[in-house]
């Protein structure tokens, strides 16, 4: 493994000087994502959104793409907070469309079937002993293990499985593998954790460099799998830190040390939030790579703010009594969150709405660029009902 350095936590003032937040606070704002997602639920019917806004509203889409789950998760999170069984006769629906998804294998090629199960199947079964969503997400499971690559030991991400040109991991993937795990403690099969292991080390060996800033992608030779290099896809350039990958990894390394309880990885959990947290800007949610600062006239990704905060929220009941980092990390998180509910949530549609504004989903291709997207609404309504409650959580 790489020796990662890690920073120093540049302003620990800058955050510790915050107050946490209040519990009327995150009821306001759940309250406020609440009736938005009964104005959507109006809009979509079955349907879901497209995966960001354009020009402020989602579109209806078919259940294709990777991100439709994080709608179905929407739904089931409202269902905790509200117990309002609207919420949950219409995700019970979704159930039904992610099971025929996975029979017909519409859209399933690739490495996210995490992000489309977990929220969507594995919180119905979890929520409410639904037998067709544990069947749908262990098909999931079993479809996301055929990605597997014994040459370098990674999940492929994209493409023909084994191409040369696809033959890379992505930080992404770190939530996707909770799926695995999940499925092994599940059926007691130790096969979805054993390569769940495998991904998530190669991940941590090769994906980070050595100032703990994330690589999006890392490319092994096909024929021997040995490691050939970085390369971005969503970020600014091959050098730089692309936000969202920073949060993924920040999110991915608490959910697997939730299952894998190694110590070794509090330093570099501690090292890469630290790499995030000292290239926020003054209102503490990041640019979408963390190349650009205040001035850059760049776009912000509040999506990636809203999976860092979950991520430390999830980490900190790991973090040792007597860590410097871990009131910093407290208040960094609370404040965080603070500034997505009070300037990022004001925008609203009389079309479908996003719940989070001002995020960015790849700025090269130039779609959702300083738009709503679904992943950034689902974390960032995670991110509340953590607050709000000790959360059994889907992950
Ligand atoms: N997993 C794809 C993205 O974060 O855009």
């Amino acid at each position: 493994m790489s020796q990662i350095k890690m920073e120093p936590l540049a302003e620990p003032k800058r955050f510790i000087d915050q107050p946490v937040l209040t519990p009327g606070e995150i009821d306001a704002a759940i309250g406020t994502v609440v009736a938005k997602v009964e104005h959507n639920i109006v809009k979509l019917g079955e349907t879901f959104p497209t995966s960001a806004t354009h020009d402020g509203s989602y579109s209806t889409s078919k259940n294709v793409e990777w991100t439709t789950g994080f709608w179905t998760g929407i739904l089931w999170l409202c269902y905790e907070a509200t117990g309002d069984e609207r919420f949950r006769r219409l995700a019970e629906k979704h159930v039904v469309s992610f099971a025929d998804r996975i029979d017909q294998e519409i859209d399933v090629d690739h490495h996210d079937l995490g992000f489309l199960y977990t929220p969507s199947c594995v919180a119905a079964y979890k929520l409410t002993g639904n037998e067709l969503a544990r069947s749908a997400a262990l098909k999931a499971a079993d479809k996301l293990m055929t990605r597997y690559n014994p040459k370098g030991e990674f999940i492929q991400a994209w493409g023909p499985k084994g191409s040369a040109e696809n033959y890379r991991l992505i930080v992404d993937a770190m939530l996707n593998i909770p799926l695995l795990f999940w499925a092994s403690d599940e059926t007691g099969v130790a096969k979805y954790r054993e390569v769940a292991t495998k991904h998530y080390a190669t991940t941590l060996r090769y994906a980070i460099r050595d100032d703990a800033s994330a690589f999006h992608t890392f490319y092994f030779d096909p024929a021997t799998g040995a490691p050939v290099g970085g390369k971005t896809r969503q970020g600014y350039s091959d050098d730089s830190s692309w936000a969202r990958g920073q949060a993924w990894l920040i999110y991915g390394i608490a959910l697997n040390y939730t299952r894998l309880q190694d110590t070794a990885d509090i330093s570099t959990y501690e090292a890469v939030t630290n790499y995030f947290l000292n290239r926020l800007p003054q209102d503490l949610v990041s640019y979408w790579d963390l190349i650009f600062g205040d001035g850059s006239l760049q776009a912000k990704d509040s999506s990636a703010t809203a999976i860092a905060v979950c991520g430390m929220n999830q980490m900190q009941q790991f973090l040792p009594e007597g860590d410097p980092l871990r009131p910093a990390y407290e208040h960094a998180a609370s404040a965080m969150l603070r500034s997505l509910i009070d300037g990022y949530t004001a925008e609203t549609t009389s079309g479908i709405t996003a719940l989070l504004n001002h995020g960015v989903y790849s700025w090269h291709s130039g779609r959702g660029v300083d738009e709503g997207n679904l992943w950034g609404d689902y974390f960032y309504l995670e991110a509340l009902i953590r607050y709000k409650k000790h959360w059994q959580m889907y992950w």
